[in-house]
């Protein structure tokens, strides 16, 4: 079975891109196979139209349809902007929208400065995946605090994370399988 994950920060120094690069590590160390696709690397135009209705689609979003179709699980990273999730994932998720994600489980990973890990863009992203008529696992890994439990490398630093990274890989995978 082959895992996206989503990272979802774009922002200059960003931290919530450690969560995906240790749910890159954690899900490698289980066996599987797992890419990361970057929205701060893939830089997508922002939406004019779903890309089934573009007439002449960049090729960037082709290729990265290409990529989601290869695909049979997802986990979405993002952090909390305003009690919500990031502009540029709901712009990609918007472009490819149901075409690439219907009937895909799809995990949600959040990570904020704060003590709140980032919950209301958790439970947010969850109705979202529901509106593509995905399948939201019901367990979220919430990252409070990001700094303080992952390296720049996603390495992880407080070792009471690692419990719960490790509790929400083993699930996810669990979930995904059952698809
Ligand atoms: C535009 C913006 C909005 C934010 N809104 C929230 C928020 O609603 N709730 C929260 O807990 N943290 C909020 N924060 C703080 C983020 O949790 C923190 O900056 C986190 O590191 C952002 O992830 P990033 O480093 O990947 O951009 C906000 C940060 C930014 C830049």
């Amino acid at each position: 079975m082959h895992i996206s994950i989503i990272s979802g920060s774009t922002r200059t120094g960003r931290t919530s891109h450690r969560v995906a690069l240790a749910l890159n590590i954690a899900l490698q160390q289980h066996g599987a196979a797992c890419t990361i696709i970057d929205l701060q690397e893939v830089q997508l135009p922002p939406f004019t139209e779903r890309l089934q209705f573009l007439e002449n689609p960049p090729a960037i979003l082709q290729q990265t349809a290409d990529r989601l179709r290869q695909t049979k699980a997802l986990i979405f990273v993002t952090p909390e902007y305003n009690g919500g999730i990031t502009g540029a994932l709901k712009n990609f998720i918007d472009v490819f929208g149901k075409a690439e994600f219907a009937g895909k489980p799809i995990g949600v990973a959040t990570a904020s400065a704060g003590i709140m890990g980032g919950v209301r863009a958790a439970y947010q992203l969850q109705q979202t995946i529901l509106a593509l008529q995905a399948y939201p696992q019901p367990q979220m890994l919430l990252a409070a605090e990001v700094t303080k439990q992952l390296d720049e490398t996603g390495v992880v630093i407080n070792p009471a994370f690692s419990a719960k990274l490790d509790m929400f890989v083993n699930s996810f995978i669990t979930f995904a399988g059952k698809f």
